[in-house]
Order: structure tokens, then C-alpha cells, then sequence
């Protein structure tokens, strides 16, 4: 039997493309190095539909990031092109990648996030009023970047207005969210499946994105510092905002756990890093699955996901085949029909 082509996408033009080209490098050589015969299709300059055109792949590993990889277009790319790809859906990966939304899901499903406002432009002008008696400190981000892009803390009114002008260098919108004092927690989830969680540390108290990508950073500990009965509970929270956003395959769930009695859901990133200092392999490894083994589990998911039956692009053509014919539809008048006029 002939070979998959297997297109590992990497890149974008996202704030995260040099991310995505570490994830995709790493992923690649992983599914070589187990005998599949791997593309790296690397998006740049050229138009996006061409290039994964001429790379002639039968399936997309996507190691994309941020905009325009993580949030719904090449997947729906991939669903006109009938290419099966891996991770969650159109709408399950454009309403986890848009914060505000994703939030708004997650209050319509009961599931705790940190209280929040969105800001604009506009507001700059009447700060003061906008953020009321919110309260300080604040955490301000842009509505749709990852990897801590343009996302400060603030703790007084000066503050918070530069931190918006640095969110809206990356967004229309920024989302003005309240500071949780509280133990970082990751949930790591494939299909339904739960892998395991860890504790995240940084040195420097912020997980910005130095602290994300810089080796030895972060502390990192397995099994998180929390009791077992409260893990249990960050578990349950994360599988429930992955079922209310509808995300598939891998995925990453961050949590912010207080010493009192809450929990809250930060995001669902429905296409973690892959890195050397990516939380996923380091929860898979815990339960026993190596990086090459998640990276086998990933391509295994692939599939179309515009519908509950994934339907190649060819079949969907073929659709047209089955309307009626004009003669068995369309009544042939020998006049003009009652309410149409004739011309
Ligand atoms: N409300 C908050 N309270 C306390 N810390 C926060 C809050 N929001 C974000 N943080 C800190 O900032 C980090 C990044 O936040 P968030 O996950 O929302 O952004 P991101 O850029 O999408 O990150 P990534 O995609 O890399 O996971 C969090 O992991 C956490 O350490
Ligand atoms: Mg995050």
C-alpha cells in the first residue's frame, strides 16, 4: 500500500511563527524518525492555498499557532481542500482562539473564568469611568494572541492605559481581566481523554513569553502541589470547557487554582506547543507516552470535521449529480406561470 504523505504546516504569519516552527520541526523528524513520510510545509510569503496545493499531502499535522493557523481558517482551508487534519474543528478552534467568546461560552456553561471587560481605542479617552471600581491588579491581553503576546499585568490606572496600547498593537479589542493570585495548573487532554496535569512556576512570577520558551525559566512539577480531591476537581472543570467549546484531539487547558476554594478556566489552546519546553510533552511523558508516541496519536486523529460524517471534497461534488433533473422538477407551462410575468 502506497505511503501517506503526511504535511506537517508550520509557520504563519501569526506573532507565534517562530513558535510554530519549533513545534513543526520537532513534530516532523518525530514521525520520521517512525517511518512516515513527512512534508514540511512551511506558510509564508506565498498564498497559503498554493502551497499546500503543490506540497500534494494526504493529511495536515497542523503545527501552527495563533491567527490565521489556530483560530478556524486553515481548517476550513483543509475542509474545502479534503485534506483531513488534526486538532478541533472550524468552530471549535475559531470560538477557543477568540478569548472573549470563548469566555462567553464558558459563563453560558457555568464553568468559572477570572472577571473581565474588553476595551477599545475609544475607551482610552474615559479610562477612569470604563474601569470603575474593577479593581487592581489587572491582567490585560489581547483578545486573540497566545503565547503571553502583548498580555501585562497593571496595577494602577497609568498602568492599565499603556498596558491596553500595548494589547491593541496586537488586537482591536483587549481583554481587561482580573489579576487571580493562585497556582497555575495545565490540563492536557486527547480526545476525551484525560493525560495528566502540571504545576507551572515561573522564577520571575510572570509566565510571560520568556519564561515560556526560555530553558530553566519555569519550574515545572508533576503531579501539580494541590491536593488530590482539588486535581480531581481542575480535571472535571477542564473536560467541561473542552466539551463546551466541542474541541478534538489535543488539547491544553489552562487553569488558575486559589488557595481558597476556587478554580478558574484561563483558555483552551486546541493546538498546544510542541517545544522543548511545551507542557504537553511533559504531561504525556508522565503517563507514559513519549513525544513521538503524542505525535503518532495526533496524526491518528486527523480527519474532516465540517460535519458528524466527513465528507471528502470529491463526494461533496458529487452531490450535484443527485438533483433532480430540470424535467422531473419544472413544470413546463404552456403559458407563463400565474405570478411570474412574462418577459
Ligand atoms: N487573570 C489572570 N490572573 C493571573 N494570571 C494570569 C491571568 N491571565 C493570564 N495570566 C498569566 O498569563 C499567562 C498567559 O495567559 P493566557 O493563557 O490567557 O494567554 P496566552 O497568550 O493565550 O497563552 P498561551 O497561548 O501561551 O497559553 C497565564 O498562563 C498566566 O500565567
Ligand atoms: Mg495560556
Amino acid at each position: 500500500m502506497k505511503k501517506r504523505r503526511v504535511g506537517v504546516l508550520m509557520g504563519g504569519s501569526s506573532s507565534e511563527r517562530d513558535i510554530s516552527m519549533m513545534t513543526g520541526e520537532g513534530v516532523s523528524r518525530a514521525l520520521e524518525a517512525r517511518g512516515h513520510d513527512v512534508v514540511r510545509v512551511v506558510l509564508g510569503s506565498e498564498p497559503v492555498d498554493k502551497t499546500i496545493r503543490d506540497a500534494k499531502i494526504d493529511v495536515a499535522v497542523l503545527a501552527l499557532h495563533g491567527r490565521l493557523g489556530e483560530d478556524g481558517c486553515i481548517q476550513g482551508m483543509l475542509e474545502l481542500l479534503g485534506i483531513p487534519y488534526t486538532g478541533s474543528s472550524v468552530l471549535a478552534s475559531a470560538l477557543a482562539m477568540d478569548k472573549l467568546k470563548a469566555k462567553e461560552m464558558f459563563r453560558l456553561h457555568n464553568i468559572p473564568t477570572p472577571p473581565y471587560y474588553v476595551a477599545t481605542e475609544a475607551d482610552l479617552a474615559d479610562l477612569d469611568e470604563l474601569h470603575g471600581c474593577f479593581g487592581f491588579p489587572v491582567v490585560v491581553k489581547p483578545r486573540s494572541e497566545g503565547s503571553s503576546v502583548g498580555l501585562t499585568r497593571a496595577n494602577h490606572l497609568g498602568e492599565l492605559r499603556k498596558s491596553i496600547e500595548v494589547a491593541l498593537q496586537y488586537d482591536r479589542f483587549a481583554l481587561v481581566e482580573r489579576y487571580i493570585k493562585a497556582t497555575e495548573v495545565h490540563v492536557g487532554i486527547f480526545d476525551g481523554r484525560v493525560l495528566g496535569c502540571i504545576e507551572v512556576a515561573p522564577k520571575s512570577g510572570f509566565y510571560d513569553y520568556a519564561a515560556k520558551y526560555t530553558a530553566g525559566a519555569t519550574d515545572y512539577i508533576l503531579p501539580p502541589r494541590i491536593a488530590p480531591t482539588r486535581v480531581r476537581g481542575v480535571i472535571h472543570l477542564a473536560e467541561r470547557a473542552v466539551h463546551a467549546l466541542g474541541c478534538t484531539g489535543a488539547v491544553r487547558v489552562d487553569l488558575l487554582v486559589t488557595e481558597g476554594e476556587n478554580e478558574y478556566v484561563l483558555e483552551v489552546n486546541t493546538l498546544p506547543g510542541m517545544t522543548p519546553t511545551s507542557l504537553l510533552p511533559k504531561i504525556a511523558a508522565h503517563a507514559g507516552i513519549d513525544y513521538a508516541e503524542l505525535c503518532e496519536m495526533i496524526l491518528e486523529g486527523a480527519a474532516l470535521r465540517s460535519s458528524a460524517v466527513a465528507v471528502p471534497m470529491a463526494s461533496t461534488c458529487a452531490i450535484q449529480t443527485i438533483v433532480p433533473k430540470p424535467k422531473e422538477t419544472i413544470p413546463v407551462w404552456s403559458s407563463p406561470p400565474p405570478r411570474l410575468k412574462a418577459v
